[in-house]
């Protein structure tokens, strides 16, 4: 047990799936772990261990936010022994040409700071994708056809943001898309040897306005969960 994570030692697995609603790693988990069981509960963060196609994996909510993802992150990399992480959430569209229910697979994600800010002081560390993920995740997208974006994303500390400016900048630099958790995520990974990956779904849209009715938001996760399944084992049947 550690502070925030409920689960005995070896109840989670290796690889870990995070969205950041709780609800989702529910859903996710019954929806397509076989066997999978309930090993965290503290603060109503849930966390389900099953296998999938006979592989372990477990799937644990982030909260949103990067602070609150460091959190899971580390006790899940120092205290469990997880190796591989990836990310499964939405973001808001930056580009006319990534449209509602599209797949980001995040190469890199940019800041304006993040939690471990404190220790890289005056370095711009660029936060990316580990490659064999980014890459098994891109052949998984393609082979469901879902259509799929592999590109730079930005992580930012606010979803109400008042400084629109950073969003024009974002965009003007090929930015795909906003969210508030992967670059943490990412840099966490790089300073502990581990894997990591943000497989996002555009949910809302920064340009058009629109957004996903709550009615779709199952199904375009779904697809994202089996995305990240599959690159996770991508040598899978
Ligand atoms: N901004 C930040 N995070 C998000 C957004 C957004 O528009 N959509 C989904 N996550």
């Amino acid at each position: 047990m550690t502070i925030h994570i409920g689960a005995q030692k070896g109840e989670i697995a290796e690889t870990v799936l995070m969205p950041g609603d709780p609800y989702r790693a529910k859903w996710a988990a019954e929806t397509f772990l076989q066997d999978a069981k309930l090993v965290n509960d503290v603060r109503g963060m849930l966390g389900f261990t099953g296998t999938w196609k006979g592989n372990p994996v477990t799937i644990q909510g982030s909260g949103m936010g990067m602070p609150s993802l460091s959190i899971y992150a580390n006790e899940l990399i120092r205290d469990y022994g997880t190796k591989t992480l990836i990310r499964i959430g939405s973001c808001g569209g930056m580009q006319e040409n990534v449209k509602i229910r599209d797949v980001i697979l995040a190469m890199t994600a940019t800041t304006l700071s993040t939690p471990s800010r404190g220790i890289l002081k005056e370095l711009n560390f660029a936060p990316c994708a580990d490659w064999g993920l980014l890459q098994a995740a891109a052949q998984a997208a393609a082979a469901k056809g879902t259509p799929t974006h592999v590109g730079g994303i930005y992580s930012s500390d606010v979803f109400y943001d008042e400084r629109p400016d950073l969003n024009e900048q974002m965009m003007r630099h090929g930015i795909l898309g906003v969210e508030m958790e992967a670059a943490e995520l990412y840099i966490l990974a790089a300073r502990h040897n581990c894997r990591a990956l943000a497989v996002l779904t555009v949910s809302d849209h920064l340009l058009t306005g629109e957004a996903l009715p709550s009615s779709e938001r199952e199904s375009s996760f779904g697809e994202m969960v089996e995305i990240a399944l599959q690159a996770a084992f991508p040598n899978v049947e």
